[in-house]
């Protein structure tokens, strides 16, 4: 655990999770709290020319789905700021399930990160994954403008793994937006 998450731990008082420390000071909110799952079946009129599941509408699906997790955890509307790490692992054809997973893995001050799970569901409930993505969600208020989010609760050894992975994708985003690349 990184110096900085159990300076956190210290000052929150917290033995068996850490905290965003950037979130809103008084408010906390477990990751399950904001954990949303949807499932689709592709349709004819999600495919593309080469017979699979068209990649702009499983992103437009990814999207939504991280907006709903971001809304989850912040009570607020929200934006999309950006989305990376995304990756085409396999492709899905007519008639598949598909089922994503979102959860919040890190909160800055305003801006949340969500990182979104696809997956082919068999119909004996088997999961293979197709897709992940990072997207960064920021909550915004009445004016559209940037608001604080709850602090994250991290409770688990992978929630506090995708924590600290999360603050280096964080600095990553940070570089890449003063850099412009
Ligand atoms: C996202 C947006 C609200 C940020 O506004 P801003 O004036 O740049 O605000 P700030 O510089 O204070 O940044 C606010 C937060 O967004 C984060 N952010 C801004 N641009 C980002 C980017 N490109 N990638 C990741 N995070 C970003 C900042 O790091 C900050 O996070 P923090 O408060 O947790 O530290 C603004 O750029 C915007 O409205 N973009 C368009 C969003 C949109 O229309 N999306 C598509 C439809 S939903």
């Amino acid at each position: 655990m990184s110096r900085d998450i159990k300076n956190a731990l210290a000052e929150m008082g917290y033995a068996g999770a850490c905290v965003g420390r950037e979130g809103t000071g008084n408010m906390k909110k477990a990751v399950s709290e904001s954990k949303t799952e949807q499932v689709y079946q592709v349709r004819p009129e999600h495919l593309n020319g080469a017979g699979r599941l068209f990649g702009g509408k499983l992103m437009e699906w990814i999207d939504e789905l991280a907006g709903l997790v971001g809304i989850r955890h912040s009570q607020r509307d929200v934006v999309t700021a950006s989305v990376d790490n995304l990756k085409f692992i396999r492709g899905a054809y007519l008639k598949d399930l598909i089922a994503l997973v979102g959860r919040v893995t890190f909160v800055g001050k305003t801006s949340m990160e969500v990182r979104v799970d696809t997956y082919v569901e068999s119909l004996d409930g088997t999961r293979k994954p197709i897709n992940r993505a990072y997207l960064t969600l920021v909550a915004v208020d009445a004016d559209g403008n940037p608001t604080e989010v709850p602090g994250l609760l991290v409770k688990t050894e992978a929630e506090r793994a995708e924590w600290e992975a999360g603050m280096k994708r964080r600095e990553m985003r940070m570089l890449r937006r003063t850099e412009g690349f």
